[in-house]
C-alpha cells in the first residue's frame, strides 16, 4: 500500500511526536520522498504552546530547528484524514484506538519490538532528550524504509 501521509501522536504534543515530525520531515527530504508529516497529542494540555525546551534543544544539536513547532489536539477528522497514524507509546495507541483510529501503529513497531518511546516530560536530564531523540530517529527511518 502507497501512503501519503503520516500523523505521529503523543501525549502532550510537545516532547516526542514534534521530534519524530521534524526528523521525519528531513528524512523526507533527504530521500526526495512526496509525503505530508503532522504531529498531534491526544490531550489539549499545552495546545498552542511551542515544543519543550530540552525537546528544542537535543533537536538543535541534531541539526533541525524545532522553534516553529506548535502543540495541537489530535481529532477524528485528523484520523481520517492522515494514512498512517503513529502511536508514540501504549497508552496514546489506547487513547487513538477509542477514537477509532485506524492504521495504526507505534513507532516502537519499527525497529522496536513494538517499545513505547518513554515520556521523557518527567526527565531531569538532558540525556534522556538523547536517548528519545535517537530512538525516534532510527523508528522513523525504519519506518520510511518500509513505506518507501
Ligand atoms: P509528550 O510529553 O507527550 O512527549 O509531548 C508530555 C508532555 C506533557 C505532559 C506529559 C508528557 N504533561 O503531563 O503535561
Amino acid at each position: 500500500m502507497e501512503f501519503k501521509s503520516i500523523l505521529f501522536v503523543c501525549l502532550g504534543n510537545i516532547c516526542r511526536s514534534p521530534i519524530a515530525e521534524a526528523v521525519a520531515k528531513m528524512e523526507i527530504d533527504r530521500r526526495d520522498l512526496e509525503l505530508t508529516v503532522e504531529s498531534r497529542g491526544t490531550s489539549d494540555w499545552h495546545s498552542g504552546e511551542m515544543a519543550c525546551d530540552r525537546s528544542i534543544a537535543v533537536c538543535k544539536r541534531n541539526g533541525v530547528d524545532l522553534t516553529p513547532h506548535r502543540a495541537r489536539v489530535v481529532t477524528a477528522e485528523d484520523l481520517k484524514k492522515f494514512d498512517l497514524i503513529i502511536a508514540l507509546d501504549s497508552k496514546n495507541r489506547e487513547d487513538l484506538i477509542e477514537m477509532g483510529a485506524e492504521n495504526l501503529y507505534k513507532l516502537g513497531d519499527f525497529g522496536f519490538s513494538g517499545e513505547d518511546v518513554p515520556d521523557p516530560y518527567y526527565f531531569n536530564k538532558e540525556d534522556g532528550f538523547d536517548a528519545v531523540y535517537s530512538m525516534v530517529e532510527k523508528g522513523v527511518k525504519t519506518l520510511l524504509d518500509e513505506v518507501d
